[in-house]
Parts: structure tokens; C-alpha cells; sequence
């Protein structure tokens, strides 16, 4: 696991556009895994400039998002499908069928486990993920991994802890209907990835960033699985890494 820790929340979403410029730049099929939540906005901000500079295309690039929520449809403001149109996928030239976010439009079971499957099949039909960038909940939370996640995990329905509930409380309306579960993919998943890039920035992640560095391996802290990943970056603000 390699620790970089910069000055400022923005030095860590260049940081990051830099790698994900790069893959796409050398990889001729290039496959990367996407994350929600507010962290990686000023990344995707930092693409969007990037290509309008011509610095890359996203022609032939190939995306699967970590997780969406089941009991809200995909065209929601909240989706996490709606999340990537908006801020990323809808400026740039990403072609629409290569773009994957889990399918959990459903209210069957059945349906949702066969989606789960056929994610799996697809993210190995295209070669697996190069770079797959995550975020972290503040339980150490990755993708909707909650603690006491299997760290041999899949892509599966989750049911989401009482205090992601409360953090992702801010995004809906007051009184909306808000989703407590999703479809997510697995640790297990996450760490097939070839590489793996977790921003965390902001003084509210500290204790969580350190349970996954410092900490011991443990489903208590499903970030912690990433000590396990031979090309696991973590890269930090300064206030995120306050407690290292
Ligand atoms: C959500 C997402 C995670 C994300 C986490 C932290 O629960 N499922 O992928 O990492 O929130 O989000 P934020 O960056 O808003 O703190």
C-alpha cells in the first residue's frame, strides 16, 4: 500500500486525474472503475477540463461504477447512474453502452442476483479493471462494503448501515423516500482490480483512513482489505491524514 498525503483536497483530485490520464493514454483498451459519493467530484471536474484540452479521448475507454441503490430508479437525481451522467459521462466522449453502473432497478430478488452475476461476467469480458478509484465512508465503508463485509466478497445486495444512512442523508430531499439497500460490487472484486486509487480528503475521514492504513485487517474496516493489494494506492489531504 503506497500513502501519499498532499496539501489541499484539489492537489489530491490532480493527483489523480494524472493517473487516470495516464491508463487511458497507455492501456489500448482501457477499463476503469468509478466511484460516487462527494469526493471524487473534482476529479471527474479535472477530467471533464482535460479532455475539453484535448489531453485525452474517452473513445475506448470501458467504465463500471462500485454500486448503485436498489428501490429508486436510475433515472433518479440520487441515482448513482444519474450521478456519473452528471457529472461526468454527459461531457465527455465516452460512448453510452460502455458505461456500467449496476443494474438495481428491481424489486425482485432474483432479478438483483442475476444482475450482480452478469456484472461480474461483464467486468471479466472486458478484461478487468485497470484502475479502479474508490472513495471511503467514513465506517471505512468502500463501494457500499459495510463493515463486516467479506473481504472474498462479490457483487451482491447490501443492506447499508444506520450511519451511511445518516451520512447520505444530506443528498435527498427532507422526508423523500431513501434507499437502505444496494447492489455493490464485492471486496473480493475490488481487489482484482490491477490498480486501485482511494482519495480521501477532509478531517471527518481521519479516524477511518487511519483504521485502514494503521489498523489491523479486519471486516470491521472493509478499507483495511487494501493492505492485502499489491498496486493499492491511497492519496490524502493533509486533514485526512491528520491522525496518521
Ligand atoms: C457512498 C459511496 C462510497 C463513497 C462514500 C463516501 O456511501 N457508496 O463509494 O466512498 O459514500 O462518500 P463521500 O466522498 O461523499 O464522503
Amino acid at each position: 500500500m503506497q500513502v501519499i498525503i498532499l496539501p489541499s483536497a484539489h492537489d489530491v483530485a490532480l493527483y489523480a486525474a494524472d493517473r487516470v490520464v495516464d491508463v487511458i493514454n497507455t492501456k489500448p483498451n482501457p477499463v476503469l472503475g468509478l466511484a460516487t459519493g462527494s469526493t471524487p467530484i473534482a476529479l471527474y471536474k479535472e477530467l471533464v477540463a482535460r479532455y475539453h484540452a484535448k489531453e485525452m479521448s474517452f473513445r475506448r475507454v470501458v467504465s463500471f461504477n462500485l454500486d448503485e441503490y436498489i428501490g429508486i430508479a436510475d433515472t433518479h437525481q440520487q441515482s448513482y447512474r444519474a450521478f456519473m451522467e452528471r457529472y461526468l459521462f454527459e461531457h465527455i466522449d465516452i460512448f453510452d453502452e460502455n458505461t456500467h453502473v449496476p443494474i438495481a432497478d428491481s424489486q425482485d430478488v432474483n432479478v438483483l442476483k442475476r444482475s450482480a452475476q452478469d456484472y461480474e461476467e461483464w467486468i471479466l469480458q472486458a478484461g478487468g479493471i485497470d484502475l479502479q478509484i474508490l472513495g471511503i465512508g467514513l465506517n471505512g465503508h468502500i463501494g457500499f462494503n459495510e463493515p463486516t463485509s467479506s473481504f472474498a466478497s462479490r457483487t451482491r445486495i447490501k443492506t447499508l448501515s444506520e450511519s451511511t444512512v445518516v451520512a447520505n442523508k444530506r443528498f435527498f430531499e427532507e422526508g423523500e423516500y431513501q434507499p437502505h439497500l444496494a447492489l455493490t460490487m464485492g471486496i473480493g472484486t475490488i481487489l482484482e482490480s490491477k490498480s486501485v486509487l482511494l482519495m480521501a480528503t477532509g478531517k471527518a475521514k481521519a479516524e477511518a483512513v487511519k483504521a485502514m492504513i494503521e489498523g489491523p485487517l479486519s471486516a470491521m474496516c472493509p478499507a483495511s482489505a487494501l493492505q492485502l493489494h499489491e498496486a493499492a494506492t491511497i492519496v490524502l489531504d493533509e486533514d485526512a491524514a491528520s491522525l496518521l
